[in-house]
């Protein structure tokens, strides 16, 4: 049977040398949603990226006396490498500079422009010259320049213009009609009553006052600007428009964009409407999420709370980060990030409920058995209960991710954990060694053993290494996704003999002494 395809994206990010922790958020969280699909049993296509055109590019790229495309190239490892510390696996790293993208972008301008979705007219905007930037009233402070404090004047440019007004109708019956389309809710709720209702504007799609952007093929005065040439990088990834667009036939609709919540914005709005004209499907979703934010405020460099995500990966392993990007935050909402929180995470749930778990069973299993798994048909009265949690969290963990409720799918595994460490306190093995019960305590430690490998397998979208690692400790074959709700599958007769502790707790500095 063919497998389902699953198409996901991330945002392309602006090239940066000081990607934070919250950076990291988005893409950890695509990167978990899917390895979980693949798990399932997806054909899956992760996309992510880089959005290197634009002003800021230009003039940064002028001040270190290179040329844009120079100082791009030399940044974008930067991101490679964060995702690749991270565990991050996508299938295609697009960058806005690549060629593919460019005609793509070129393409589908001349296009809209073609069937007349695109017009030529005139741009009006307070401009800042020592700057060269246009902004927006909202924008300026005390009436002037954002950026450098000084007058800003009223001036017109000649530019492309999108029409988003004759597409508003459509956009909103779609919108409502496909309630899935714009999660969560509550941001449906808000493009659709504060920005669609109330009208769109067309959008100023060119410019001409810089130049580090694609050309317009017909107009070459004008580069294509900000929206059409980022959002186009979820298609042409896939081919649109290029001699072989077999990708593009075999993933596109996107099943899920997931964008910050600032963003959100553009991609319902802007990218349904250029989809439609282009007369090809939408994306099946488009999830906002919150930010993670620092005592409630911005994460930046300028702040002074910012730290390279690299060093908390050496200080604490990526396993430690990835589980609170995807745990501590409900989907969808804002949260805190410290390293204070992180450690008690830490503590409490990777060293104190899983770590604990997997040690504890594996020296009982050498100082009893020598290291040997056995199985006996002496039960406890509390394997019925044991093995009914730990064999139904494959089915609670999958409909908690259907939902994209991340940390309630995670936190469903740990309870496993959690239950397996009462049952070692309801079992106590060590009465039944000393009181050498000897099948009672075979079956008691298979148990546990089978709960360990069945968590660790599902663990495996979340915390891939620590998956991996509890595996290689148990000297299991058996790793196979589908049976996860079938208990009685881990081998007998295998011997363990090399583990060491996962996750060792970590002591919370107390700064006030
Ligand atoms: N280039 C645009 C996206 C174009 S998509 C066609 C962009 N880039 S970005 O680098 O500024 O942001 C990339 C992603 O990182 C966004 O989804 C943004 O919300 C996310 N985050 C940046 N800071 C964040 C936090 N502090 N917390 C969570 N996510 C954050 O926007």
């Amino acid at each position: 049977m063919e497998k389902k395809k699953y198409y996901l994206t991330t945002p392309i990010y602006y090239p940066s040398a000081n990607f934070h922790i919250g950076h990291c958020y988005t893409t950890v969280i695509a990167d978990a949603i899917n390895r979980f699909k693949k798990l399932e049993g997806y054909d899956t296509y992760f996309l992510t990226g880089s959005d290197e055109h634009g002003l800021k590019i230009e003039k940064k790229a002028n001040d270190a006396g290179v040329t844009p495309k120079e100082y791009v190239d030399k940044i974008i490892e930067n991101a490679k490498d964060l995702w690749k510390a991270l565990d991050v696996e996508y299938d295609k790293f697009i960058r806005t500079t690549d060629s593919e993208h460019i005609d793509t972008v070129q393409k589908i301008f001349k296009k809209l422009y073609d069937q007349g979705d695109i017009y030529k007219g005139e741009y009006k905007g307070l401009y800042c010259t020592p700057c060269e930037s246009f902004w927006t009233e909202t924008q300026l402070v005390d009436g002037k320049c954002p950026d450098c404090a000084r007058e800003v004047n009223e001036v017109a440019e000649e530019a492309y213009f999108f029409k988003l007004s004759k597409y508003q109708k459509r956009l909103e019956e779609y919108i409502e009609e496909h309630p899935e389309f714009i999660q969560p809710v509550s941001r449906k709720n808000e493009m659709l009553n504060n920005f669609i209702k109330p009208g769109l504007e067309d959008l100023c799609v060119s410019r001409t006052s810089f130049t580090w952007g694609i050309p317009v093929t017909f107009d070459e005065k004008h580069i294509v600007y900000v929206w059409i040439d980022a959002l186009s990088n979820y298609i042409s990834a896939l081919g649109y428009l290029s001699e072989d667009d077999s990708n593009f036939k075999k993933y596109w609709p996107a099943d899920l964009h997931i964008v910050g919540k600032e963003i959100v914005r553009f991609h319902t709005i802007i990218w349904p409407i250029m989809l439609m004209a282009l007369d090809l499907p939408l994306p099946h979703q488009v999830f906002g999420h919150g930010w993670l934010v620092i005592n409630g405020g911005k994460i930046s460099k300028s702040l002074g709370n910012y730290r390279d995500p690299r060093e908390y990966i050496l200080e604490y392993g990526v396993d430690a980060i990835r589980y609170y990007l995807l745990r501590e935050v409900p989907f969808g909402s804002d949260g805190q990030f410290s390293e204070e929180l992180l450690l008690s995470r830490y503590n409490a749930d990777l060293a104190n409920t899983l770590g604990n778990l997997v040690n504890r069973t594996l020296s009982m299993l050498t100082k009893y058995f020598d290291g040997v798994i056995e199985k006996s048909d002496v039960k406890t009265e509390f394997d019925e209960d044991l093995i009914n949690i730990v064999t139904s969290t494959k089915e609670k963990m999958e409909n908690y991710m259907d939902k994209l409720e991340i940390p309630e799918a995670i936190d469903s595994i740990f309870e496993i954990f959690r239950r397996c460490n009462k049952y070692i306190d309801e079992t106590t093995p060590w009465i039944l060694a000393k009181n050498n019960d000897t099948d009672k305590l075979k079956n008691v430690l298979y148990n546990l053993l089978e709960s360990i490998r069945i968590g660790a397998i599902l663990l495996s979208p979340y915390l891939p290494r620590t998956s991996k690692e509890i595996i290689r400790q148990l000297n299991t074959k058996e790793i196979n996704y589908e049976s996860t709700n079938k208990f009685g599958i881990l081998e007998t007769n295998i011997h363990i003999n090399d583990f060491k502790p996962i996750f060792m707790r970590i002591e919370i500095k107390d700064e006030t002494k």
